[in-house]
Order: C-alpha cells, then sequence, then structure tokens
C-alpha cells in the first residue's frame, strides 16, 4: 500500500542527507550522496564537473571547484537552503582546503604559484579580498590540506624537474620541504589527525599509480597500494574517513577505497561509473578528526566553545538558539516534518530537481517546468 503526503524538499534533502551521507561523488552534473543502504542523486549544472569536493560540516555546506576556459572558482552549496555561491576565483586554482575550527579557506594558484586564503567567520561569501599565505618561485602548488591541531598548511608541488610535499606555518613562516625523493606527479593530498598521517596519490610516468603516507613530518615513507591497471589509471582525487581512504581515478571511472590504517594487498573497487567522477569526499567531521588526539586539545576546546550553531535559526544567546518556523532541536537540524517521510510518501519541491533513490521502490517523477516538481514513493 502506498500513501500519498505532501514535504518540502528542503527538508527531506536537509534531513536525509545532513543526518546520514557517508560519502559524496561529483559525476557529470550530479553529487551523489551515498549511505549504507541507500543514495541520494541532486542534479544541476551547478555541479558539472565539480572537482576537490570538501564538506563543511558546521554549516552543512558542500565546497567544490568548477574550472572555467580561463578561469576558476570555488563555490560553495548549502545543502539545508541549496544556495549557491561563487566565493573566490582565480587565474588557476589547484585544489582547496578549509580550516572548520579558525574558518579558513585555503587555495593554491598554479598560475600564480601562490596559496592564497579568505576567513569565513562570518559565513560564505563572494569576496575580492584575498589575502597571500605564501608565494612560491620554483614550485607549482597544487593539491592542499591542513594540519588543524599543529597549524601547518600542506601542498604538494608539482614541478616536474623537482616535485615536492612543502609545507608552511598558518602565519606563512616555517616554510620546510618534507619530501621530495622518489616523488613524480603528487596530485592529491590529505591529512588524517586521528593516524598523524598524510596521505598522497602519486601518477607516474609509466601509468603505475602508488599511494604513499608519512608521518606528518615527512618521515617514515610508506608505499601502501600501488599497482597497474594496464589502462590509463589516473587517481585525481582523494578523501580520508574515520577508517578508510578513498580515492577516484578518470581511467576506469571507478570508487576505490581501502583501510587507513593497514598495508593490504589492493584497493577495493566501490562504485563505478558511466563517466569519470571528477570529485570526491567523504564526512568527517572535525570532532571525528581530533577526538581523543593530546596535540588537538586546544582545538578541541576552541570547537567547543563555537559549537553553538543554529542551523535553521538564529542564536539566542551563548548556548542556545531560536529555531526558524518548522524546525525543532537543539541546533534547529530537525524538522518538524521529518517522520511523515518515514510513514507514508513525500512530495517534494526544489529549485533543482531532486531525485531520491530507494531500494527496491518504484521512483515516479512528475515534471512541473516551473518549480522542477519531484515526488517520489515510500513504502508503507
Ligand atoms: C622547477 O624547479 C626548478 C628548480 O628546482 C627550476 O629551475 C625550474 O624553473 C622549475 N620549473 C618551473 C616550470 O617553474
Ligand atoms: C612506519 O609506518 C608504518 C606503516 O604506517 C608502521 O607500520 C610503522 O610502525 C612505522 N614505523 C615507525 C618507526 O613509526
Ligand atoms: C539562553 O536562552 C534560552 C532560551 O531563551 C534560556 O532558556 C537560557 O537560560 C539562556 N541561557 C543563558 C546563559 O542566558
Amino acid at each position: 500500500m502506498y500513501k500519498l503526503l505532501s514535504v518540502w524538499v528542503l527538508v527531506v534533502l536537509s534531513v536525509q542527507i545532513v543526518h546520514s551521507w557517508d560519502l559524496a561523488v561529483a559525476v557529470q552534473n550530479r553529487l551523489e550522496f551515498y549511505t549504507k543502504e541507500d543514495k541520494i542523486i541532486v542534479e544541476s549544472d551547478l555541479f558539472r564537473d565539480a572537482t576537490a569536493l570538501a564538506y563543511d560540516d558546521a554549516h552543512q555546506t558542500i565546497l567544490f571547484i568548477k574550472k572555467h576556459t580561463d578561469d576558476a572558482s570555488i563555490c560553495s552549496f548549502e545543502m539545508s537552503t541549496q544556495k549557491h555561491k561563487v566565493l573566490v576565483t582565480g587565474k588557476d586554482i589547484g585544489g582547496f582546503t578549509i580550516d572548520p575550527i579558525r574558518a579558513v579557506l585555503y587555495w593554491t594558484d598554479i598560475a600564480e604559484r601562490s596559496i592564497f586564503w579568505i576567513s569565513f567567520k562570518q559565513g560564505y561569501k563572494e569576496t575580492d579580498n584575498k589575502n597571500l599565505l605564501i608565494k612560491m618561485e620554483d614550485e607549482i602548488p597544487r593539491a592542499i590540506a591542513v594540519d588543524i591541531c599543529k597549524g601547518y598548511v600542506y601542498w604538494t608541488n608539482t614541478n616536474s624537474t623537482k616535485p615536492t610535499i612543502e609545507r608552511v606555518r598558518f602565519d606563512g613562516t616555517e616554510k620546510e620541504v618534507l619530501v621530495d625523493e622518489s616523488i613524480n606527479d603528487p596530485v592529491s593530498l590529505a591529512i588524517d589527525q586521528q593516524t598523524l598521517k598524510m596521505f598522497w596519490a602519486d601518477n607516474t610516468r609509466n601509468k603505475k599509480y602508488r599511494i604513499f603516507s608519512t608521518e606528518l613530518d615527512g618521515k617514515n615513507k610508506t608505499e601502501l597500494i600501488s599497482g597497474d591497471f594496464g589502462t590509463d589509471f589516473k587517481p585525481n582525487a582523494l578523501t580520508v574517513s574515520k577508517d578508510l581512504i578513498y580515492l577516484i581515478d578518470e581511467g576506469t571511472h571507478a570508487v576505490w577505497k581501502h583501510s587507513k590504517f593497514l598495508i593490504t594487498e589492493s584497493l577495493k573497487n566501490i562504485l563505478h561509473f558511466t563517466e569519470a567522477p571528477s570529485g570526491i569526499v567523504a564526512r568527517y567531521t572535525p570532532e571525528e578528526q581530533i577526538h581523543g588526539k593530546v596535540e588537538c586539545k586546544d582545538v578541541m576546546t576552541a570547537l567547543l566553545n563555537d559549537k553553538i550553531i543554529c542551523v535553521h535559526g538564529e542564536k539566542a544567546n551563548a548556548t542556545s538558539c531560536t529555531c526558524a518556523p518548522g524546525y525543532i532541536g537543539e541546533r534547529c537540524d530537525v524538522s518538524v516534518c521529518q517522520n511523515y517521510c518515514n510513514h507514508g510518501t513525500c512530495s517534494v519541491r526544489t529549485l533543482l530537481r531532486v531525485k531520491y533513490i530507494l531500494k527496491l521502490l518504484p521512483l515516479v517523477v512528475f515534471d512541473d517546468p516551473s518549480l522542477s516538481l519531484t515526488r517520489f514513493l515510500f513504502q508503507m
């Protein structure tokens, strides 16, 4: 038996996605959010060929790079309101990362051979007021990551004569080279506060790929996995979660996973697409990243002091929120309609086209050109 019931998609999207997804992948014009059992697809031209996905848990915002013919932008997409913004534009943005504690966004500009930053303490906004962290002469900065506990920005340098991985303090001092041996084309980089490791993917000239880890000072380099898929396997993005490393590659159009703790024999293929995926991010909250780490104590204190974020509402005082109509919960992140979706059929409306795919259930789509009305059937 099916029953009809109406609910706005803003509600469905925010509640369903925000509370459950583990992994998000950008493919063509879609963002696909994966949970253990389901996936949710959000389709929009906004996401076409989005690269370098990142997720800001506190603001429930997905960030990504959009490349254009002459330049590139870092864009934000707030999941609960579905608001999209172009934050900064640069000549050739190679990668970006966020420090969720200090609310700073850092990015590399390949053409300018520089790392820039802006603050998003007052929320994500378009700005021309970028700040220079460091400008380089010979290095070509590309992937970037932060150690939020010790306060370093890390980047990969893809100058093919002398590729390196380097870091600098948040204030731009103490620049140092951490890795400069047996490294070829370090295209992606991730830092994990839990294991105190950095991970990177290296493309070698003979179509082999290698994934390495080192400690955060560059010592104890370990080859986690390497291989040759015979095709042009090209890992072009890498992300870490609580237990795993995920990567995507252009050659096989697949998402692969690997333990971040163990050196195992091979990568496991978990998803496969007809088109090449362009970006990936695992959900790994700042709390999970720094939990129980001595060197992160100050950061944890800052995080807890700053904890009060009102998702759909406003701060009433230092400890509580006044929620917007339709929302409840300490952080105003729970929709009053949430439970209806567990019991009936939801009809949802959005400016984007949204398909919510449930296991084994038929998907019914009604197209209303003005509203992009999409309806779904939920089993009773
Ligand atoms: C790469 O680095 C070397 C020195 O390490 C430098 O001489 C060369 O100009 C750099 N290449 C580019 C394209 O900047
Ligand atoms: C070096 O890293 C490997 C793999 O991550 C680990 O098993 C080993 O204990 C580390 N060695 C040292 C000296 O830290
Ligand atoms: C904050 O506001 C809430 C709700 O208005 C109130 O119950 C609470 O006592 C206030 N706390 C402080 C520290 O003022």
